[in-house]
């Protein structure tokens, strides 16, 4: 799909997914001491549990991290220097289990300052890797050590929280596996969806009404923003051309942790011949639900399973939402297959027909019930035309008030994208209920788009709130939510 196609169709289906009404879902305090059905780990227990067993509840897990400069292929012959973790781009996979400790010692070798995000995971708040709120950057041949409890199970990312540097490459998956899954696989594959900038990232200056090179494409006379000059889509750090390949046979169920690391793309995620049921968001487990195709955005995750029921060998893609960079795409191949890997123009039916995900769609499990908030906060989302700030409620961070809430509280935030860019906006060191489902980055379309979500304040300390697109971030789409 492109052009106006493509934009009316994610309004569309995006639209009416996420534009909710401001009689929002609600969710109570005495419901977040009631433990969930056994074999989940829902918001309720899962962060009592996080606060309870911080000491030191399963084996500690030491891993070294270190970021360095180095050189990855992206395809036979196609290397390029980039910032990366242990050399590898994506950055090594964590795999622990629920309950374990993990301690990685991290040592800088990059020629910058740099920290690592646990992105999704309720850390205790000093380990949460937000440079001038929870600790200054680890310099030039510094260590630091983060140390925390892997709970609750889901499937994560750890990236650098510095400038623009996930556009360098600092980007890796974290899994934590559940001790009972509520749904059967026969295999577990990582895919980690992201946008390839072979060169320094640089700040996005202009304002989206400025037009050329590398600034806004038009599209039925409306502006869709700025997106930097990526020069390919990439899944687990390949070209389309030279794709990673995901084996299955016949029979069996595939489950595949779709991970969105990247710096500036939203994902519309399909696999030819086959439909997705849906099994998890941002590691939160879901009642199985089966769609074609849906949209994943920067730092969103969704777990789905895949019924390996057509023989063959199939495009597996993911398109670009905003900008016209042509599609991510791995490959799922059924043994005994013979079939040459497809073209690129064999795009998944799911991108263009059939039933996209809406949120809505989606009923958690362990969702604790809903309750009136103690308090409230409305949030504008601005930016994009005139200047290139990005704004909530007219103030670019770090020039912009905290949000003061106290523990204990039920808290509500009512936001509206008054831009006309999609605005994935993350909390970290809280889930929050979002529709009937928990989350912690939820995506507010452009133009009008509502979303609203609460959460309950259960984890002290200097939180950050942001757009997950960095360069937004960057420019000030970010809030601290403080209660110390
Ligand atoms: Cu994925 Cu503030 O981060
Ligand atoms: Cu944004």
């Amino acid at each position: 799909m492109r052009g106006i196609d493509r934009r009316d169709f994610l309004h569309r289906t995006l639209g009416s997914a996420l534009a909710l009404p401001t009689a929002a879902p609600l969710l109570s305090l005495a419901g977040c001491d009631t433990d969930s059905a056994a074999g989940t780990e829902g918001f309720a227990s899962s962060v009592a549990y996080q606060r309870r067993t911080f000491d030191g509840a399963g084996p500690v897990r030491e891993i070294e991290i270190e970021a360095s400069e180095g050189t990855v292929e992206v395809a036979p012959g196609r290397s390029f220097k980039t910032w990366l973790y242990n050399g590898l781009y994506p950055g090594p996979e964590i795999r622990l289990t629920a309950g374990d400790v993990l301690r990685a010692t991290v040592r800088n070798a990059l020629p910058e300052g740099t920290t690592i995000h646990w992105h999704g995971v309720p850390v205790p708040n000093a380990m949460d890797g937000v440079p001038g709120l929870t600790q200054e950057p680890i310099a030039t041949s510094e260590s630091f050590v983060y140390e925390f409890p892997a709970t609750p199970a889901g499937s994560y990312m750890y990236h650098s929280h510095v400038g623009l540097q996930i556009d360098r490459g600092l980007i890796a998956p974290l899994i934590i596996e559940e001790k009972q899954p509520h749904v059967d696989y026969d295999r577990d594959y990582t895919v980690v969806l992201d946008d390839f900038l072979p060169g320094a990232p640089e700040p996005l200056e202009g304002g989206g009404m400025m037009g050329g090179g590398m600034m806004g494409r038009r599209r039925g006379g409306m502006m869709a923003g700025q997106v930097p000059p990526y020069e390919s889509m990439l899944v687990n750090g390949r070209l389309p051309e030279a794709p990673v390949e995901f084996a299955a046979r016949r029979g069996e169920r595939v489950r595949l942790r779709l991970l969105n690391p990247s710096g500036a793309t939203t994902f519309h995620f399909a696999i030819a011949g086959h439909r997705l049921l849906v099994t998890h968001t941002d590691g939160r487990p879901v009642e199985p639900f089966a769609v074609d195709s849906l949209y994943v955005s920067m730092g969103e995750r969704y777990d789905v399973v895949v019924e390996a029921n057509n023989p063959g060998v199939w495009n597996v893609m993911a398109a670009v939402v905003e900008g016209d960079t042509p599609p991510a795409r791995a490959v799922l191949r059924y043994a005994d297959a013979r079939g040459a890997t497809p073209p690129l123009e064999a795009v998944p039916e799911g991108l263009s027909r059939g039933r996209v995900l809406e949120l809505a769609d989606l009923r958690g499990l362990g969702v604790p019930d809903r309750g009136q908030p103690d308090q409230t906060f409305d949030l504008v989302l601005s930016g994009g035309m005139m200047s290139s700030a990005w704004t909530i409620n007219g103030q670019a961070y770090p020039d912009a008030e905290p949000l003061e809430i106290a523990e204990g509280q039920l808290v509500r935030f009512n936001m509206v994208n008054r831009s006309p860019m999609i605005h994935p906006m993350h909390l970290h060191g809280h889930f929050f209920r979002v529709a009937d489902v928990l989350k912690e980055t939820v995506l507010v379309p452009p133009h009008m788009g509502r979303v609203s979500f609460d959460f309950v304040a259960d984890n002290p300390g200097r939180w950050f709130f942001h757009c997950h697109n960095i360069y937004h971030l960057e420019q000030g789409m970010a809030r601290e939510v403080r209660y110390v």
